[in-house]
This record gives structure tokens, sequence and C-alpha cells, in this order.
């Protein structure tokens, strides 16, 4: 399947149910390469859901479409190769160090250099000086840094952001989390936040 070169999500109609029960029912949505597209909804709503079927993790149950141009169902591989998922629960190894997770990250990848890249996440990021403390022993703000350090540590094309500044403080929200890793590592980004109303697209603007 193709798609036009300038559009990094296009799908129609995407239903997902489990237990019989639907949580996600006929969505639709396209964005295009270089913006920046965020939707809201309340707990439970299929945000997260949605995002597992854009990047190829979860198959819909109906509906089709493209991620960066490749077929969600067919080519669930390759999405995730050139797309950064930064998980709403912190999934890297807690037994790890930061440099260590990095690292992993940066040659699972393919990085040219791991230890420079992740010498370079790590300052890019503000984790100077935590860098051999275990993962699972950071602060739920720190291991959310860690965490979008890791998903835009391999330069993705796209970066789908499910709840990225959950536990963040303020401050690190506007001077790093938000600012740093969202205008540099990817030209198209998606975030959802939630909100007490149905899932729904919330913002659409280019990328810094
Ligand atoms: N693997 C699964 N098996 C069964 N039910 C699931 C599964 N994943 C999600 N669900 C259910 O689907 C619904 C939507 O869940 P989802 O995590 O997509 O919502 P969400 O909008 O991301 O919620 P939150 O704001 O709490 O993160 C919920 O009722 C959830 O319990
Ligand atoms: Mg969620």
């Amino acid at each position: 399947m193709t798609a036009a070169p300038d559009i990094a999500i296009d799908v129609e109609g995407l239903t997902k149910s489990f237990d019989g029960r639907k949580v996600v029912r006929n969505l639709s949505m396209r964005v295009k390469r270089g913006e920046i597209y965020g939707f809201l909804g309340p707990n439970g709503s299929g945000k997260t859901t949605t995002i597992r079927m854009l990047c190829g993790l979860l198959t819909p149950d109906e509906g089709s479409g493209t991620c960066l141009g490749y077929d969600i169902r067919a080519q669930a591989d390759e999405i995730k190769r050139h797309v950064g998922y930064m998980t709403q629960r912190f999934s890297l190894y807690q037994d790890l160090s930061v440099r260590e997770n990095l690292e992993f990250v940066a040659r699972l990848y393919g990085v040219a250099d791991p230890t420079a890249a992740s010498r370079a996440m790590i300052e890019r990021l503000g984790l100077e000086g935590r860098e051999a403390q275990l993962a699972g022993e950071l602060s739920g703000g720190w291991k959310q840094r860690l965490a979008l350090g890791a998903c835009t540590l391999p330069n993705p094309q796209l970066l789908l952001l499910d709840e990225p500044t959950a536990g963040v403080d303020p401050k690190a929200r506007r001077s790093r989390v938000g600012r740093r890793a969202g205008a540099r590592a990817a030209p198209a980004a998606l975030r959802s936040r939630t909100r007490a109303w149905r899932a729904r697209p919330c913002c659409r603007s280019p990328a810094a």
C-alpha cells in the first residue's frame, strides 16, 4: 500500500474490540509529515489502543490505512523500525542503568556508535549525573525523560507519544521534555492526553 509522501498517518474506519466490547469505533485520521497532532479522551476511551494499532502492535478488527506509507496490517515490522513509540507505562529495563538502557536501544536499532549516542542523549535530556542509576530506581518524572530519550535516540521518522508528560514537572515540560524531544527528533508526532470527554483530536500544528 502506498500513501502520498507528505502524509505520515492515513487511516480509515479503525475499529477494535476486546472481549466483545468496542473500544475504538470507526476512527479515521490523516496527519501530515511535519505536523504535531494530538487527541484527548477520558480514561479507557481507546487512546492507547489507537496508538498501538497505528504502530502495528495491534491489528484492527476493521479498517485500514498506512503509517509512514506502510500498511498497518501487513507491514508492521517496517513501521516498528521507523516509528518511536513512548509507551504510557514505563517499558524499559528496570534493572539496567540509564546508560545501559540507552546503549541497548541504540544497538537494537543499529545506531553506528551506541556509546556516543547514549552520551549525547543523556546530555540532551538533562540526565547527566544519573547515568549509572538503575532505571527502576528513578523517580516517575525521570523515568519519563529516559523513556523519551530511548524512543528518540534512533532518530525515528515519526514519534507516537502516549501521555509523555505525565509526572514531569512543568519546568521540565517547557525546557526539556516537550521542546527538545518534540522539536528535534521527528517531523511528525502524535500524543494523547486525558480529559473528561470523548477521544477526539485536540490540536494540530506544524512541528517547531
Ligand atoms: N489487551 C487488552 N485486553 C482487554 N482489554 C483491553 C486491552 N487493552 C485495552 N483494553 C481495554 O480497552 C479500553 C480502552 O483502553 P485504552 O488503554 O486504549 O484506553 P486509554 O484511552 O488509553 O485510557 P487511559 O487514559 O486510562 O490511558 C479499556 O476499557 C481497556 O480496559
Ligand atoms: Mg492510555
